[in-house]
């Protein structure tokens, strides 16, 4: 066996690959640059200027989603903040969420004076699981707000029935699943309102940015006020009707938005192609399972989750995760390494003041978080580790990943 490059051996990939964090990794062109000239050359950089990028931007990505509303944002957390905030509820109020998932799906719930209640994953998507989401109900659940992990839609038919017969509103995080199809229903289009995130590393990007839409003209209508400090900018004085954040896109932002989404279908093609591609290079590596996609399922692979049964191997995940450094594979042991609800933000809780508000103080219930909420989640991300996924990878890139890859599992499997 060759020796690894973390004991002194050749690397299994002696180059960059390309990545999401430069040019490398993303299409960026002439149709981003010649947009981007229009609005600095007019000089209106903000969407109230009446440059009309924003606009555009909204009503191409809501033909694209097929949806009557889009309203644009300044971030992934803004989308989600603003569609939370248009559900107008009690502080106080429960909101079923998913474990394994950026904080920027939590902050919006905390920031409404709302309680996080988390329900645990199926491990083969580390998505909720619909038998969890319905033990969690409560006289005081009001919303879900569901998670696409890594591309991987939910499983949306029970989820979308069940907040059905219980008037609970759904929100779709989509932050990572561009284009992810639920069977033949497009993510985001599945429960109330759905919501994107255009940072930097995404399927498509703005650098930092956001997209909510739905199909509910009341929602929509709040929505758009929600990310604009309430403000309807329709009457003839001036008012705000809510408490409300400014969360706008700029026109550059924009911009680069309506280029990044005529890409947006051929990206989402080559990922699915070239994780095709992978699952097969590494069926044979003993020890660990490429991700799943299910027979209802079009995943569109924001990253690469790879599941490993740890127990069968002599080193720990991390030690994994440096010996696949060293060959030039980037990667992350564990993800978020716990579920989001281990996080200070919600054991300490130390937002506002010594309160503890809103996880203590808002309903007289007393909520904790800690290890053991979770269990499949938990033990999912002991076993998880993710790589870095690229529509820009070749076939030489991926047979250099796979071997490397291939190198390190087998050198520490012991059976
Ligand atoms: C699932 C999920 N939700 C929410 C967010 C927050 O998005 P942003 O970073 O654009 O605020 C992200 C982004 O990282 C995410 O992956």
């Amino acid at each position: 066996m060759e020796e690894l490059a973390i004991n002194g051996g050749p690397k299994a990939v002696p180059y960059d690959l390309p990545v999401v964090e430069n040019a490398s990794g993303r299409f960026f062109g002439d149709e981003e640059l010649a947009l981007v000239t229009e609005v600095m050359k007019s000089g209106q950089l903000n969407y109230l200027s009446g440059g009309g990028k924003v606009a555009r931007f909204e009503q191409e990505f809501a033909a694209a989603y097929g949806v009557s509303h889009a309203v644009a944002t300044s971030s992934g957390t803004a989308s989600i903040h603003a569609a939370v905030i248009a559900l107008d509820l009690d502080p106080g109020s429960e909101v079923i969420v998913a474990p394994i998932t950026d904080m920027g799906t939590i902050i919006p719930i905390l920031m409404q004076q709302l309680i996080p209640v988390f329900a645990d994953v199926d491990p083969s998507t580390y998505n909720v699981d619909p038998a969890s989401v319905a033990e969690k109900l409560t006289d005081r659940t009001k919303a879900v707000i569901v998670v696409h992990m890594f591309g991987h839609p939910c499983e949306m038919g029970p989820i979308a029935e069940f907040c059905r017969a219980r008037d609970l509103y759904l929100i779709e995080d989509c932050c990572q699943a561009f284009l992810t199809k639920y069977r033949d229903q497009t993510c985001g289009t599945i429960g109330d309102i759905g919501c994107f995130s255009f940072q930097q590393s995404k399927h498509m990007t703005t650098g930092d940015g956001g997209m909510v839409i739905t199909n509910n003209d009341a929602l929509g209508k709040r929505t758009r006020l929600a990310a604009d400090k309430g403000w309807p900018r329709d009457g003839e004085f001036r008012d705000h009707l809510f408490l409300a954040p400014a969360y706008h896109m700029t026109e550059i932002q924009a911009a680069v938005g309506i280029a990044q989404l005529g890409k947006l279908q051929s990206i989402v093609d080559a990922r699915r192609a070239n994780a095709d591609k992978m699952r097969s290079l590494i069926s044979r590596v003993p020890g660990v399972r490429p991700p799943v996609e299910h027979s209802w399922a079009t995943h569109t692979y924001w990253k690469y989750p790879i599941a490993v049964d740890i127990d069968s191997f002599s080193v720990g995940m991390q030690h994994i995760a440096d010996a696949l450094k060293a060959e030039g594979i980037q990667s992350w042991a564990g993800y978020t390494k716990v579920p989001i609800y281990q996080y200070d933000i919600l054991t300490v809780p130390r937002t506002f003041g010594k309160s503890g508000w809103p996880i203590s103080g808002t309903t007289g219930r007393t909520y904790t978080y800690g290890p053991g909420l979770c269990p499949n989640a938990e033990r999912a991300l002991r076993e998880m580790i993710v790589l870095p996924w690229s529509e820009r990878y070749t076939d030489q890139h991926l047979a250099d990943l796979s071997s490397g890859l291939a190198k390190v599992f087998r050198h520490y499997y012991k059976g």
